[in-house]
């Protein structure tokens, strides 16, 4: 790359030019008018020019620098900091000011695509949200309307559209607390109750919840070291939504006569738990967006299985809440993965 030069070195280029050119036209006058002017003179005089026109460019290419980049640092919002910088007319300066302004830029951009990106995300979020709500108003509304439209003769009839209507209304329910439940957590207002306890106990209570499904399923749960016991510190209710989501899925989307494996790994302060299971898997495209409200993997609005794509979403906000961390990994065809941390308890 080409340096740039300072200000000393283009006035002192420049001084030198002009000196050179005012000795050459001295040394035409006296030719022409055969001066006869002893050499020193013209020694003292191409010196005053050199030392006067080096200062005097100086000082007007430092006042238009120092000018410009105050109003570029002025535009970047940065402080000016090397003011004594400019007045030496140091070559570093305008290093250091292409190095800002190239920082600058790069954050500019960043935060653009930030916020193309959040603005997406805003869009598909609202349309999500609509989507969601607009199924069980729409169906509620038809069980009723269907209701009212009858003779009101046939009380079988209005019961069983009745509760139609009303697992509607309950599942209108259930999105719309996720939803308050999610902007409480990321508006930091949820408080957490932590205690100690057995976190093998709750996933093996946990996973009992959905015995009517692995029954009918035939899925199998294996707590692998579950003879040791896993105190952990957190907020026990927290940590059971965080479990039932987790489990629910591993159950849900995978396989007939498939397994959830529970792993436990024993780090300094925390545990690392593991639930694994041997399911169809999540294709590496979807992974990065997991956690987003709304998010499924599966995409089709008729899918057989029922989920709003809520509950990972509201999982990493309980865990992040706790301070530690959840991922995932899988694979198409092998299963998938969700590891967290949680903290230990420590007599
Ligand atoms: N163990 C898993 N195996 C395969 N896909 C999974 C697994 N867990 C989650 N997914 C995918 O991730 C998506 C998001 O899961 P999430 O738990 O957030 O929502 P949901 O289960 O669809 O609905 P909700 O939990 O709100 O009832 C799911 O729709 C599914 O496509
Ligand atoms: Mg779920």
């Amino acid at each position: 790359m080409r340096r740039t030069p300072s200000p000393n070195t283009i006035s002192i280029y420049s001084s030198l030019a002009v000196a050179f050119f005012s000795t050459a036209i001295f040394l035409c006058i006296s030719l022409i008018f055969r001066l006869h002017t002893p050499a020193k003179y013209y020694l003292i005089i191409v010196s005053i020019i050199l030392i006067v026109t080096f200062f005097l460019f100086r000082f007007i290419l430092v006042r238009f620098i120092y000018n410009k980049i105050k109003i570029i640092y002025k535009t970047i919002g940065k402080p000016l900091k090397f003011e004594n910088e400019i007045r030496t007319g140091s070559s570093n300066l305008i290093k250091t000011v292409e190095r800002d302004v190239a920082e600058w830029a790069i954050n500019k951009n960043k935060r653009i695509r930030e916020l193309q990106r959040m603005e997406q995300y805003r869009k598909e979020f609202v349309g999500n949200v609509s989507h969601e709500l607009k199924t069980p108003i729409f169906n509620a509304q038809g069980y009723i309307e269907s209701v009212l439209e009858s003779d009101l003769d046939d009380p079988e009839f209005i019961k069983k559209y009745l509760e139609k209507a009303n697992s509607n209304i309950e599942r209108l329910e259930t999105i719309v607390s996720d939803l308050l439940e999610i902007s409480k957590f990321e508006s930091g207002r949820i408080q957490l109750e932590k205690e100690a306890f057995d976190v093998v106990k709750l996933i093996k209570k946990v996973f009992f919840q959905y015995q009517h499904i692995t029954e009918q399923q035939h899925t199998k749960l294996t707590v692998h070291g579950d003879d040791n016991t896993y105190f952990v510190f957190a907020d026990k209710n927290r940590i059971t939504q965080v479990l039932e989501n987790l489990i629910s899925n591993s159950i849900k989307y995978g396989k007939e006569y498939g397994n959830t494996n529970i792993y436990f790994h024993d780090l300094d302060e925390q545990y690392l738990i593991e639930i694994s299971d041997d399911g169809p898997g999540i294709s590496a495209e979807h992974l990065p967006r997991l956690f987003e409200r709304f998010y499924r993997a599966d995409k089709s609005r008729n899918r057989k299985i029922n989920g709003t794509g809520l509950g990972l979403s509201i999982v990493k906000n309980i865990i992040e809440a706790h301070d530690q961390s959840i991922n995932v990994r899988s694979e198409l065809g092998k299963g998938t993965t969700f590891s967290f941390t949680l903290q230990k308890h420590i007599e």
